[in-house]
């Protein structure tokens, strides 16, 4: 197990489409450790395998909810959402590859998502509020999509404004 690098906003594995994985192989697994332990290390709720720079469809999400005894830590390999609710609410979003802001979203409130979990079974999950915003921000990472996409241009800029200026100032102290 090793954490891997999480790649930021700018490069191109974070805006192309991911591939399905085809086969349930050692390299996939160790990629979903991986992520765990990048997730864990970075203190994200959720993680997509081209935020590590691999375009391949697989997420872990944890929410860390406290009502679930499991914590609803999972991994998800080819996830696809096949039902919205009309309902819509607004919910603060961060993400790893664009450190340091975070914007209100507007996500569906609940979600249907089919998968496949590591041993190859389908699996089906309903998730609502904050579960289901996370899986909808990583399943969208599998298509190339940020939550800066989702939001106004004029937020967007601002988020970037504030983004930049965070980069900066890093880049400042050496
Ligand atoms: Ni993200």
């Amino acid at each position: 197990m090793a954490t891997r690098p999480v790649v930021l906003l700018g490069d191109p594995v974070l805006r192309q489409e991911a591939r399905e994985v085809e086969e349930l192989d050692e390299g996939v697994r160790t990629l979903v450790r991986d992520l765990f332990e990048t997730m864990d290390h970075e203190e994200g709720v959720g993680l997509a395998a081209p935020q590590v720079g691999v375009p391949l469809r697989v997420i872990v999400v944890d929410p860390r909810l406290e009502d679930d005894p499991e914590g609803g830590r999972i991994a998800l390999v080819n996830p696809r959402i096949v039902e919205h609710s009309k309902a819509r609410e607004r919910g603060r979003e961060g993400c790893l590859s664009i450190p340091g802001v975070d914007e209100m979203v507007e996500r569906a409130v609940g979600i249907t998502v089919e998968a496949m979990d590591l041993e190859g079974n389908p699996l089906e999950l309903r998730a609502e509020g904050f579960p289901a915003r996370v899986l909808q921000h990583e399943i969208d990472h599998l298509d190339g999509i940020l939550y800066i996409d989702r939001i106004s241009p004029l937020a967007r800029d601002l988020v970037l404004k504030r983004y930049r200026r965070l980069r900066e100032e890093e880049g400042g102290k050496g």
